[in-house]
């Protein structure tokens, strides 16, 4: 048996699997965002801890003898925090999540020195975790001068979890501080942010072990001594290998609180000027892009809370995709990473008349995310990266309407997994598997069943590319208000 725990910024979720990869179990928690200035995305690491224990509480109640089984588990979390803890291992202030743009300043100082494009292969963006730590220290410094480790969301879990500071190349590449094509940190980085790889965890390979249970949590979940615990991965990376997104041009979409267009390569392909990220994946020798826009469903939870329907109950009635309307929505909530990287953009709706309803509004924003998708796939081309296909993953690609806008836009075909789970916290139990077991990542990470395929309609191609050619328009005409 092996388990994965992922730390989604609206839920922590642990799952659990058994050695042919079948799923066992599943429990999970509700995760909270505090947002106590414009720009600002904050969670409260003991959050992280109370959910994961309460998910594990349930999965020892529901499958006792399975979880006596496990040997092993892996890690995913939300990308780019900074969880800053003093030397003493307690933690100094909320968590700056990856949407977090107040670093913005910080984060152009870095971008000017050529150094951190050149080590790490990506600009730095605000929501990175160097910029953070940086506005800390400029804002904060008493704060900065007790931080004796700096670690990633799921790397704190690992604290918890083990007791070691470890962390793996797939997060470390989203800080700013790692030199990627070296899958080590960058002491010429570090040093410019004014810390040095005393802050830094231990890095392994995300199929490699961080660890061991601590044995009070062990007897605390009714699990053996001795479970391994393996380096895990970034949520988006931890998708991939749930989805066998893990060889050249495989790709996916990811329709979670943000969005993502993720392209395994067949080696280190940075291209910072598109605006694509440049990360290393969860299998060691391997790299991987994406493009990242900030607000996927997290746009259509916004409007929920508007107009007060669940985002199930808005999506469910709405029938095929249909040609855009005249109600554009820019889903720049938080701002907007590829391609944009812009911390000030601010969301809108376009050409909203008489006639617009609250459908027209929903599909507007269906449709807004899927033309943000489409910038990340200019940026991938533009990046020399070409995906004739996606496999859809995260919880949006339950809304059919929403996959076939996707096709539409992107003009590819999408794979829909027949039923099961695959996303990160699947991936992250079959990192659980690899460490614990030593097994050939290549014969573990296969891609799923594909129950449909979603093709473009070619009858509704044209409205969707004039669409997006006019959304395309808005975001410069935005920026100047
Ligand atoms: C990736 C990113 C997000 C988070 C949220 O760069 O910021 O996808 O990992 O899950």
């Amino acid at each position: 048996m092996f388990l994965g725990i992922d730390l989604g910024t609206s839920s922590v979720k642990v799952l659990l699997i058994d050695a042919d990869q079948r799923i066992i179990g599943s429990a999970g928690a509700e995760m909270h965002v505090t947002r106590p200035h414009p720009g600002w995305s904050e969670q409260d690491p003991a959050e992280w801890i109370t959910g994961t224990r309460s998910a594990m509480l349930a999965l020892r109640a529901s499958h006792p003898q399975e979880m006596a089984r496990v040997k092993g588990i892996g890690l995913s979390g939300h990308m780019h925090g900074a969880t800053l803890i003093d030397a003493a291992d307690a933690v100094l202030r909320p968590c700056m999540l990856w949407n977090d743009t107040r670093s913005h300043a910080e984060a152009a100082d870095f971008d000017a020195d050529p150094d951190f494009r050149a080590l790490t292969g990506n600009i730095v963006f605000p929501g990175f975790t160097a910029p953070k730590v940086e506005w800390v220290r400029r804002n904060e410094p008493q704060v900065f001068a007790r931080t004796a480790k700096i670690l990633l969301p799921k790397d704190y879990l690992r604290l918890w979890l083990t007791g070691e500071h470890v962390s793996e190349m797939s997060d470390a590449a989203g800080t700013a501080w790692l030199d990627t094509g070296a899958r080590a940190w960058s002491d010429t980085l570090l040093a410019k942010a004014h810390l040095s790889r005393d802050h830094m965890p231990a890095l392994v390979e995300g199929s490699g072990v961080s660890g061991m249970v601590r044995r009070e949590l062990a007897d605390e979940f009714g699990l053996k001594p001795s479970v391994v615990v393996a380096g895990g991965a970034g949520d988006n990376a931890a998708s991939a290998v749930g989805m066998g997104t893990v060889t050249p041009n495989s790709a996916f979409v990811s329709l979670g609180t943000s969005g993502v267009l993720f392209v395994s390569n067949a080696s280190y392909s940075p291209n910072p000027a598109s605006a694509v990220h440049a990360f290393c994946h969860a299998i060691p020798a391997t790299w991987h892009q994406m493009g990242v826009i900030l607000s996927a469903t997290d746009a259509l939870n916004w409007f929920s809370g508007v107009a007060g329907k669940s985002p199930a109950e808005l999506t469910a009635g709405l029938g095929a995709a249909a040609a855009p309307g005249n109600a554009v929505f820019l889903p720049y909530l938080s701002g907007e990473r590829t391609p944009h990287n812009d911390a000030t953009i601010r969301g809108a709706f376009v050409g909203l008349e008489h006639v617009t309803g609250t459908e027209d509004m929903v599909r507007a924003i269906l449709d807004g995310v899927a033309f943000a998708l489409r910038d990340s796939l200019e940026a991938l081309k533009a990046a020399g990266t070409r995906p004739d296909r996606i496999t859809a993953v995260g919880g949006g690609a339950r809304s059919r309407t929403w996959i076939e806008a996707i096709a539409n836009t992107l003009d590819l075909p999408i794979d829909m997994p027949a039923d099961g789970e695959f996303g990160a916290a699947f991936g992250a139990a079959r990192l659980g598997l690899l460490a614990a077991t030593g097994a050939d990542p290549m014969s573990i990470c296969t891609p799923p069943s594909i129950g449909e395929t979603i093709t473009p309609d070619a009858a509704l191609r044209p409205a969707y590319e004039a669409g997006y050619q006019r959304y395309r328009k808005l975001y410069p005409a935005l920026k100047g208000i």
